[in-house]
């Protein structure tokens, strides 16, 4: 039985669970595949720390260029995450001759436009399945289960502490900071919680569905990015009242000849699939010509869903390896339909609005005149409380607006004396 030699970097979560998996269903493994995946070396920074499966010392090393070097290493395992030193080991690894298999998705938003330049170049490849939604085959679908579709849009969920946090507070009557302490308590999010809660982790994770569906490899700073921060608790308990949901969406979305990419905190009608998505779960909505609207759906995180899928990309890769066969990186065609990415000032949204305001006669008449002068209609008002004389909420759904214009409505809006807050705007996606 021919017998493929891995080199691993990064023996944390994630690698230890890989370790595990190819220990202990080896045969299993070996069976399915007719190939025995062997672990030649593990490198980490730390060697003596104590992990859930054992490995020879002999097979320890804190030199990853022991790896890179190796002639009888096939493919490296890249799981130490970050951008530096993991780019360059991979630049390294791929100039050697090695296929590479990552769960980095940072390093792939960021820097993938090289990397998938280089493994071109030099006929290899990388496998990158851990890097969106973990354990659920979402990269391998877009690329070969879907194969012959051209996409119309994605919209996920797929940084599970935000949705968390998001959960807890619409079932649970949290707060936004009694929801993430729980979130930490539980261990779903890191002390510092800024990358997944202000949406960048979403974005990194956008970046690549994006070009797997629409063949662009938008950069970081051309994706609009809102995170969940800000949300509070009264505005998920109105937008219930009405019907919606809030999520953090990861959307890509072709409108006419241009590319809507964007992160933000979005309302979506409760009854629709994704409203239903609750605690750390992913979930990513596909629509496509021939196959229709997909769900994928599951544990977003973890570390033997993110070993899973690691493992599949092994599999893929020793199959290549064993049939002679390069599969270019990615099978990634670019849609000649879309001329260029949408501006986020240019992007249409229905709205929810909630206003601060004093309870006196004639307000609504001010904000529905600079409403109406910035061409904006509204679909309905609700005055949530009546409080004479006092500032009460007055929350309102628009109709379709651009969001250019309706930033540039409430700016007004905010400098009339009986709007005694900033006011609140939530984008509503109908799916
Ligand atoms: N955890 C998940 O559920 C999940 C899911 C999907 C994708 N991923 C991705 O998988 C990757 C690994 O995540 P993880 O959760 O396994 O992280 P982790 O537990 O922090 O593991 C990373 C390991 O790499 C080591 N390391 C860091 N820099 C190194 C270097 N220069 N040389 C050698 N070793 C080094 C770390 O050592 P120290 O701890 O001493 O720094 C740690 O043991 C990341 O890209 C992550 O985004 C994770």
């Amino acid at each position: 039985m021919k017998k493929i030699n891995i080199g691993l970097i990064g023996f944390g979560n994630v690698g230890t669970g890989v370790v595990k998996i190819l220990r202990e269903r080896k045969s299993f493994l070996s069976d399915k595949t007719g190939l025995q995946i062997s672990i030649k070396k593990i490198c980490d920074k730390n060697l003596t720390s104590r992990r859930s499966v054992f490995v020879d010392r002999s097979l320890l090393t804190r030199n990853a260029e022991e790896i890179i070097n190796d002639p009888q290493i096939d493919i490296v395992v890249e799981l130490i995450g970050g951008i530096h030193p993991a780019k360059g080991y991979i630049i390294e690894a791929l100039k050697r001759g090695k296929n590479i298999v990552t769960a980095n998705k940072a390093l792939l938003a960021e820097e993938g436009r090289e990397l998938f330049s280089i493994a071109r170049d030099r006929q290899k490849s990388i496998y990158f399945e851990a890097s969106v939604g973990a354990g659920i085959p979402i990269i391998k679908s877009l690329r070969e289960g879907l194969v012959s579709n051209k996409f119309y849009s994605i919209f996920g969920i797929v940084n599970g502490t935000s949705n968390f946090i998001l959960s807890q507070m619409s079932e649970n009557n949290c707060t936004f900071n009694d929801a993430l302490k729980e979130a930490k308590l539980k261990g779903f999010a890191e002390s510092d919680p800024t990358l997944d809660i202000e949406g960048v982790d979403s974005v990194h994770k956008l970046i690549i569905l994006t070009y797997l569906c629409f063949g662009r490899l938008v950069d970081l700073d051309d994706v609009f990015i809102e995170g969940i921060s800000r949300i509070s608790l009264a505005d998920v308990n109105y937008a219930k009242e009405l019907g919606l949901e809030i999520k953090l969406l990861a959307i890509a979305k072709k409108v006419d000849d241009e590319l809507e990419v964007r992160v933000h905190p979005t309302l979506i009608p409760k009854s629709h699939l994704l409203a239903s998505v609750a605690g750390v779960n992913n979930a990513i909505y596909v629509s496509s010509d021939l196959a229709g609207n997909l769900l994928f759906y599951g544990p977003g995180a973890g570390q033997m869903s993110a070993a899973s899928a690691v493992v599949a990309d092994l599999v893929d890769l020793t199959q290549d390896i064993k049939a002679g066969l390069f599969r270019p990186t990615l099978n990634v065609v670019s849609d000649k339909l879309i001329k260029r990415l949408r501006r986020m000032d240019e992007v249409e949204s229905r709205y929810y609005i909630r206003f601060m305001a004093l309870d006196k006669p004639g307000v609504l008449a001010k904000i529905s005149g600079i409403l109406a002068k910035f061409g904006i209609s509204i679909a309905s008002v609700t005055q949530k409380e009546r409080r004479k004389a006092h500032v009460v909420p007055i929350v309102m759904i628009i109709h379709e607006a651009k969001e250019k214009n309706l930033r540039s409505a409430l700016e007004e809006i905010d400098h009339l004396s009986v709007i005694k807050q900033k006011s609140v705007a939530i984008r509503i996606e109908q799916l």
